[in-house]
């Protein structure tokens, strides 16, 4: 089975080559010229550089390798960076979506490559929290991330219904593991508390909204899933990834604080990490997943915040 990545040299593309790799894949990747050098486990031959919007050569790599697969990781992921450049967003997740739908479309793949595309939750914006969210609930984004997500599920299901592309979309809610970036409510954290133990800061955490509740997977998991939805998922449907556990942010930096040696921590609010709008509560409803391919979430919370702070640790 071969298997097209593009964005694999991002914090997920990174576990997915991996677990690809382990499943007995041959994997290529797709990124931008100069991207490839972090990812020393594949070798050189399948590491292709190609600017996202040069549909040509997308083309031409995609007819080349005759993928099976296509993951579609690559594009804009922090909603919060996202307030500061919305017209780049949707560059990178609406219309370099499209180059790539295209070049498939024309490809001699077309029609039966199983194409996985990386919606968000925050495609369901403000709704109603108060139960877990279907994949069939309206669609309310509030911020660029979101709406640009929202499109690219759009154009997930124009190009299903009308070129007949098997593809698969998704909405992964919030996913924490080791390597995520900074920028990251878990990494933001664990790399203050890796810091006030190696003395190289005071005992001071700065945090956003505490307020907010996310329900979170482990990386391992999501990259888990999506490999799965490939294989078995419904050509045209949208599937939620999600753990169906709510967790405050609150709950998180409580779990950090007890995590570290330090018992002196004191927590300081910091403006500019709150948000324009913050969606208070995102909850997912996994049946959809569960019933379609048996997924469900193997790392506990606990287990993947560890796992977070020790990667901070040790770097
Ligand atoms: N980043 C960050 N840093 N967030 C903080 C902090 C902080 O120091 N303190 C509080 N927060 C709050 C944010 O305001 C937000 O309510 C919550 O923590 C989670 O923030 P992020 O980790 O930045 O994630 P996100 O929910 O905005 O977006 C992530 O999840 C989406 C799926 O729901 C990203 O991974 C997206 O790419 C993904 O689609």
């Amino acid at each position: 089975m071969k298997a097209l990545v593009t964005g694999a040299s991002g914090f997920v593309g990174t576990y997915l080559v991996e677990h690809l790799t382990r499943l007995g894949y041959e994997v290529y990747r797709i990124g931008r010229p100069g991207s490839s050098s972090t990812l020393t486990m594949l070798p050189i031959d399948q590491q292709l550089s190609v600017n996202p919007e040069d549909e040509d050569t997308l083309l031409r790599y995609i007819d080349l390798i005759s993928p099976d697969q296509v993951y579609h990781l690559a594009g804009f992921s922090s909603v919060r960076e996202s307030w500061n450049s919305p017209a780049e967003v949707f560059q990178a997740n609406a219309v370099n979506s499209i180059h790539l739908f295209e070049a498939i479309r024309k490809s001699s793949v077309g029609g039966r490559v199983r194409v996985v595309t990386i919606g968000s939750s925050e495609e369901y914006g403000k709704i109603d929290a108060s139960i877990p969210i279907k994949e069939t609930s309206v669609l309310n984004p509030k911020n660029p991330y979101g709406l640009s997500k929202v499109s690219l599920g759009m154009l997930a299901r124009h190009y299903f219904e009308v070129y007949d592309l098997q593809i698969i979309h998704t909405r992964p809610f919030n996913h924490i593991g080791p390597g995520q970036r900074l920028g990251f409510v878990a990494s933001d954290l664990a790399k203050q508390v890796a810091n006030i133990e190696l003395a190289t800061s005071d005992p001071i955490i700065k945090v956003g909204n505490l307020e907010s509740e996310r329900d979170f997977s482990d990386v391992r998991d999501i990259v888990a899933a999506y490999e799965a939805l490939a294989k078995e998922g419904e050509a045209g449907q949208t599937y939620n990834v999600c753990s169906g556990t709510p967790t405050s942010i609150k709950t998180i930096l409580e779990s950090y604080v007890s995590m570290s040696a330090n018992k002196e921590i004191r927590i300081v609010s910091d403006q500019a990490l709150l948000r324009p709008i913050d969606i208070p509560r995102y909850v997912g409803d996994s049946t959809k997943i569960r019933e379609a391919i048996g997924w469900t979430n193997k790392y506990t919370l606990k287990q993947s915040l560890l796992d977070v702070l020790n990667y901070w640790r040790d770097v």
